[in-house]
């Protein structure tokens, strides 16, 4: 192995820097070189690639975004634009591109594969949703945010014993929901896995309940997936007479300085992913399970079980009474 290629794809997440840090410096470390691919696999395809050193990747662990920027990239759904990505790294020279991203970015991947690349994935999504590992880069941190945006919320609310509906982000998943909903001490929480049972009437009747147990204000989050928060803002606000005010977090999440989780699980997700290309392993994908850093072949990551588990949202209604 002499040369790899690193990339950050989809949306950024914060601790990827940590990672991309980890991947020039272990390749370093070792002999190899590295490039970085700037915009993704946008980057790959326009050629906006240049080498990278350790210096490089000075400063950088404890920054938000990425210092390799990111896109999401159309043309990687076109035969066109993914034989072009892959004849690029084959004019490269490299001997394996690392991708730092999401599910969608690991799909990608899947079909530069076919075409002959030595694809390698490090899970970095705030959402948490993909498949084959317990732990993405970002979500510590984006839960964290959306934490402290709930504990700022319950001053207020409590303060004027009104309602507070927060929308977090999360587009497919409820995974920040949920998790916000615990931490934050929400007394409501839609997600979109809950499917049919997601019920504004269910919200409703829990609010005028909590009315009557003597609880003076509510939190309700609800998941960008399930969307439609100004509504239920309004609805609550007309049908229990409680004043309500509705706020959106949105890309909000996505920023700021990456947690120690995220730092930790990205430098290590980073050296793994580096150690394994050396040893010869090709088209993989690391994870995070049961407290032990994996190695999973990509193909097959991309098929695995991943759930939330529902007894989270169980255990946050029991906690709320
Ligand atoms: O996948 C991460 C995520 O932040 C989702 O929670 C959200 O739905 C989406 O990205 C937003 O994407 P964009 O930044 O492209 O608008």
């Amino acid at each position: 192995i002499r040369k790899i290629g690193v990339l950050t794809s989809g949306g950024d997440a914060p601790g990827m820097n940590a990672a991309i840090r980890a991947v020039v410096r272990t390749a370093k470390y070792y002999d190899v070189d590295v490039v970085g691919i700037r915009k993704g696999y946008a980057g790959l395809i326009g050629g906006e690639i240049k080498e990278m050193h350790s210096r490089d990747v000075s400063n950088v662990l404890n920054l938000g975004g990425t210092i390799l920027h990111t896109a999401r990239c159309p043309e990687m759904m076109t035969d066109e634009g993914l034989d072009k990505a892959a004849a690029i790294y084959k004019i490269l020279g490299l001997d394996a591109l690392v991708v730092i991203g999401g599910d969608g970015s690991y799909r990608g991947l899947a079909e530069l594969v076919k075409r002959g690349v030595n694809g390698v994935g490090i899970p970095a999504t705030i959402d948490l949703d993909m498949k084959g590992t317990e732990y993405t880069i970002g979500f510590d941190t984006a839960v964290n945010t959306g934490m402290d945006a709930l504990n700022k919320l319950r001053d207020t609310s409590n303060s004027h014993e009104r309602c507070s509906v927060v929308e977090v982000m999360g587009r497919d998943a409820g995974y920040i929901a949920v998790w916000c909903g615990m931490c934050g001490g929400a007394e409501e929480v839609m997600f979109p896995e809950e499917k049919e049972n997601i019920n504004s009437d269910r919200v409703i009747q829990q609010i005028l309940e909590n009315r009557s147990i003597g609880k003076r204000h509510n939190l309700v989050v609800v998941a960008e997936g399930v969307g439609g928060t100004q509504k239920l803002a309004q609805d609550i606000q007309e049908i229990t007479g409680i004043q309500t005010r509705a706020t959106i977090l949105g890309h909000l999440q996505r920023g700021g300085s990456p947690t120690a989780t995220d730092r930790m699980h990205a430098s290590m997700m980073g050296y793994h992913a580096v150690k394994a290309i050396l040893e010869g392993r090709e088209n993989i994908a690391v994870a995070y399970n049961r407290g032990r850093y994996e190695i999973l072949d990509l193909l097959e990551s991309l098929q695995m079980d991943k759930e939330l588990d529902p007894e989270i949202y169980d255990v946050i209604k029991i906690l709320s009474i």
